[in-house]
Formats: C-alpha cells, sequence, structure tokens
C-alpha cells in the first residue's frame, strides 16, 4: 500500500517537473514554471521520506535530516537574496557544480555501503553496480571541478589568476587533446578494473581523482565566446550524474528529474552551439575561445547626451543593441523610459535587438528588459532584426560588445563565425560604454572607430539618464 503511494507521489512530481519545463520557455510563463518545479520538487522530498519508511534502524534520523534541511536551505536563501542580477551566472554555474558533486557523493556512499555490507563477488549484478557508480562519479566529479573554474572565469578569472587562465590558445590543442582522450580511457579502464575486483576501493578514488582533473582541464582552454556552450554543457552533465545516481539508489523520480536536466541542458547546448556558429567538438577539442587581449593604440573622440538627443530627434527608426554592460549598470529602465519618451514625443520606431548570448546567461538581456516592462512583441531575436538595420537610422549599443564586433565576421580570432547583431549596418551608431576596451572575448572592436560612431563614455545608468534629459529639454 505505501509503495503504490510511493509511486504516485513520485508521480505527480514528474509531471510537475514536466510542466515546469513546458513553462519555462517563454519569459511570460517562466515565473510559473519556477513555481512548477518548486512544488514538484517539494513533493518529491516528502515522498522520498516517506519512502524511507519513516527511518527504521540504521538509516539516518530525523535530527541530521532536519539539521541538513535548514542549514541547507539557509544557506540557499541568502545566496539567492543577496545575489546581485550580475552575479547570477556565477551562482548558476556553482549550483551546476553542487549538483553533480551531490550526485557522485549519494553514488559513493551507496557504493562504499553496498561493499562494506555484501562484499561482492564478479558478476552481472557487480557489473551494472559499478559501471552506474563509475559513471555517476566520472560525470559528477567532473561537473563540480569544471563548474568551479567555470564559475571563476565567469567571474573574470583572468584578472584573478593571471591571464594565462583562459587567454592561453597554444598549449590547448597541442597537448591537452591526447591527456583528456588518456585520462578518459583510464577512467574506463579503472571502471573494468573495478568490475574484475569489485572490493578494491582504491580504484573508486581513482576514478574520483582523475575525474576531478579531467573536469578542470576541460574547461581549461575554453574560453571568451564559447563560455556559454560550456555552462549549458555542464548543466546538462549535472542532470546526467544525477540520473545515473537514480539507477544507482534505485529512485525513479531522481532518474526523470536527472533525464530532463539532461536532456534540456543538451538541446540548450546545441542552441548555443547554432547560436556561437560552432561545433561542440570543436569548442571540446579545438579550444579556440581564448587569445591574448589586443593593446589598444587607437584613439577615438567621445559625444555627449545633447548632440545624441539632436541626432535621435529626426530618427524615424532606432534599434537598441543590449549587452552585459547594461546588466552591470542596472539601466534596463531608463533603457524603456528612453524607449518610450521617442515613442512618445517624435513618434519613433524602437525596437530592441537581442542576441542569443548577450550577457552571461541565456536570455539575460530578456529577463532584464521584462523586468522593466518592455513588451515582448519589442524583444527581436538577431537574425530576424539584422535586415531591418539598413533602414535604421540610429542604432544604440548599450554595454554590448562581442555581439557586435565586426570582428566576427573575419576567419580569424576568438570571435571567427559567431554570428553578430549587424548594428554597423545602421546609419548612425550610438555607443554607450566606459572606454574603449574590448568585450569578453578579448577582441578589439572596430565598429568604435567608424565615422559614423559616436561614442558615449560613461556608466550605461548615468548616460542613459543624461540622454533622457537631453531629449526631454528639446
Ligand atoms: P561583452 O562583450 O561582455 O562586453 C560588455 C561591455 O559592457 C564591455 O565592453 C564593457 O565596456 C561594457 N560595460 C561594463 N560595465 C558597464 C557599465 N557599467 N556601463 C556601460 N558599459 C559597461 O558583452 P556582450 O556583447 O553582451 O557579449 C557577451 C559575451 O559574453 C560574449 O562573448 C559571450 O560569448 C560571453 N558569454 C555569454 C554567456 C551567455 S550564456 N550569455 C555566458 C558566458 C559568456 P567598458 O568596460 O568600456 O564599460
Amino acid at each position: 500500500m505505501l509503495e503504490d503511494w510511493v509511486s504516485i507521489g513520485y508521480l505527480v512530481s514528474a509531471i510537475f517537473f514536466i510542466f515546469g519545463l513546458k513553462n519555462l520557455g517563454h519569459p511570460r510563463t517562466a515565473p510559473r514554471g519556477n513555481q512548477y518545479g518548486m512544488f514538484g520538487m517539494a513533493i518529491a522530498v516528502v515522498t522520498t521520506i516517506i519512502d524511507m519508511n519513516f527511518f527504521p534502524e540504521g538509516i539516518v534520523g530525523w535530527t541530521l535530516i532536519g539539521s541538513g534541511i535548514l542549514i541547507g536551505s539557509l544557506i540557499g536563501y541568502t545566496m539567492a537574496v543577496k545575489v546581485e542580477m550580475t552575479g547570477m551566472p556565477e551562482m548558476v554555474a556553482l549550483f551546476n557544480g553542487f549538483g553533480g558533486a551531490a550526485s557522485a557523493l549519494v553514488a559513493l556512499s551507496e557504493t562504499w555501503k553496498w561493499i562494506e555490507t555484501t562484499s561482492p563477488e564478479p558478476g552481472l549484478g557487480a557489473t551494472v553496480a559499478i559501471v552506474a557508480a563509475g559513471l555517476s562519479a566520472l560525470v559528477g566529479w567532473m561537473t563540480l571541478t569544471g563548474s568551479l573554474l567555470a564559475m571563476y572565469k565567469l567571474k573574470g578569472g583572468v584578472e584573478l589568476f593571471g591571464k594565462w587562465w583562459i587567454r592561453t590558445p597554444t598549449w590547448g590543442p597541442v597537448w591537452l587533446n591526447p591527456v583528456k582522450a588518456l585520462l578518459f580511457v583510464s577512467v574506463l579502464a579503472l571502471i573494468y578494473l573495478s568490475i574484475e575486483d569489485p572490493t578494491n576501493t582504491d580504484y573508486i578514488w581513482a576514478i574520483i581523482g582523475i575525474s576531478c582533473v579531467l573536469g578542470i582541464i576541460l574547461v581549461l582552454p575554453i574560453g571568451g565566446a564559447d563560455m556559454p556552450v560550456v555552462v549549458s554543457l555542464l548543466n546538462s552533465l549535472s542532470g546526467i550524474a544525477a540520473a545515473f545516481t537514480g539507477f544507482i539508489i534505485n529512485n525513479s523520480v531522481l532518474i526523470v528529474a536527472g533525464s530532463l536536466v539532461g536532456a534540456s541542458g543538451l538541446i540548450l547546448t546545441f542552441i548555443m552551439c547554432k547560436a556561437m556558429n560552432r561545433q561542440l567538438i570543436d569548442v571540446l577539442f579545438k579550444s579556440f575561445g581564448g587569445s591574448e587581449k589586443q593593446e589598444l593604440t587607437r584613439t577615438k573622440v567621445g559625444s555627449d547626451a545633447d548632440e545624441v538627443a539632436m541626432m535621435a530627434d529626426g530618427a524615424q527608426k532606432i534599434i537598441i543593441v543590449p549587452g552585459y554592460g547594461m546588466a552591470v549598470s542596472q539601466c534596463q529602465h531608463q533603457v524603456k523610459e528612453f524607449a518610450d519618451l521617442m515613442q512618445d514625443k517624435f513618434d519613433t520606431e524602437v525596437k530592441y535587438a537581442i542576441h542569443p548570448v548577450a550577457g552571461r546567461m541565456p536570455g539575460h538581456m530578456n529577463v532584464l528588459l521584462a523586468e522593466a516592462n518592455v513588451p515582448y512583441e519589442q524583444l527581436i531575436e538577431m537574425d530576424e532584426i539584422n535586415p531591418e538595420f539598413p533602414q535604421c537610422d540610429m542604432a544604440i549599443v548599450i554595454g554590448a560588445n562581442d555581439t557586435c564586433n565586426p570582428a566576427a565576421r573575419t576567419g580569424e580570432g576568438p570571435l571567427a563565425g559567431m554570428p553578430i547583431i549587424d548594428a554597423d549596418q545602421a546609419r548612425t551608431v550610438v555607443i554607450i560604454k566606459r572606454s574603449l576596451s574590448v568585450g569578453y572575448a578579448g577582441v578589439d572592436n572596430d565598429l568604435f572607430y567608424e565615422d559614423k560612431t559616436m561614442m558615449l563614455f560613461g556608466d550605461g545608468k548615468a548616460m542613459m539618464t543624461d540622454l533622457n534629459n537631453a531629449i526631454k529639454d528639446l
């Protein structure tokens, strides 16, 4: 009877997960999707506790479980409340890593208990258990170290650890690929040896150690514009690790939830690859994401808010190109105010050009602009908006750099081949940023130096406020 209720509980939570994912597909329904996911997880946790039959002898007691839930919830709540919008990508990377580690630790403890209590002999049962445990350890520990490294790269690892950290392309492809392959084959060999000798726990420690190293060297040479692919891949791996662990502890909801995360993360990875015009295999093994930051020798005279306001006065069509700098300066409300002013005062058509990897996480610009109540219809995807730039009087680039850098159209450098927003095709380009410095991929941007480009140097929020005031004064 109890088993039936447990199965029903897991089924209901899996249904909530599926509906949650479906709703996450659109910004308007995403908050509901999150709520479905949370509700599904709450049902899964309660069902698991019931499944443990209220902790019979030998299973950890209420005190330990309760303390774990309390401490974990407090840490998670504090982090979620404190995190700045600009810190969200790092937090997502950290959570991916924790997800992988949690799955790997559960798999490790179960395997350990199984070896201690049953002293297993080689055979079919042992083979299935060890393959699942080995793969869970490989994916879980690799996800942990890879995600921690990705987190520091997103945080600005270059500054923290010196230039070699992500921008040393030469040593990536030359000898790293054979090492990656060798380590991967070593893990498979160790799993095989474990099947032959299931009670030898040294193999488990070796698998864990090698998997940690593999996570680091997989992510280490990837940088610059290829980071979005890595982050979504790590997200997928954290789900796959959970699914493997679900097999080990025979928990159906963990298998379902892990598979959902793994599959959706993989879909996102391929969407990111398409957006960057990359093959996944190239990102992982060619390591063309890094390069030395170029030293800037050219100069450009800046413009001011009054001059830009006067230019905007005559514009019939303006396209706003937001990027990471808008997230840093949190100027989305001022950007919306600017669009409203232009529409109300001059009847100007205003649209927003959204690059799929603008900012530091998928959908970053959509989230910020939705927060400022920009209508979804005005947020236009790159492929759709690009043909409109030649008829556009003014492109206003706010804190975007790599995603509108014409260097991507050349066949060289970290941005090579990445589709960009064609802001340079507009009749006039206004760029709001604090300096002539490079973007995340470290590539100088020729767009800054074109005759039709007006640079508004300063913090995004301050500049947008000045521009709005100048327009009100016209
Ligand atoms: P970036 O190329 O990162 O450039 C952002 C620009 O914003 C910088 O050049 C910076 O110039 C400016 N900025 C920073 N703070 C500012 C402020 N307070 N006010 C005004 N400007 C400010 O931006 P992007 O075009 O959005 O490109 C995103 C990059 O990140 C791509 O290379 C992408 O591959 C990578 N990436 C994306 C993701 C995802 S999933 N979206 C994840 C990881 C990496 P100043 O310092 O001169 O102001």
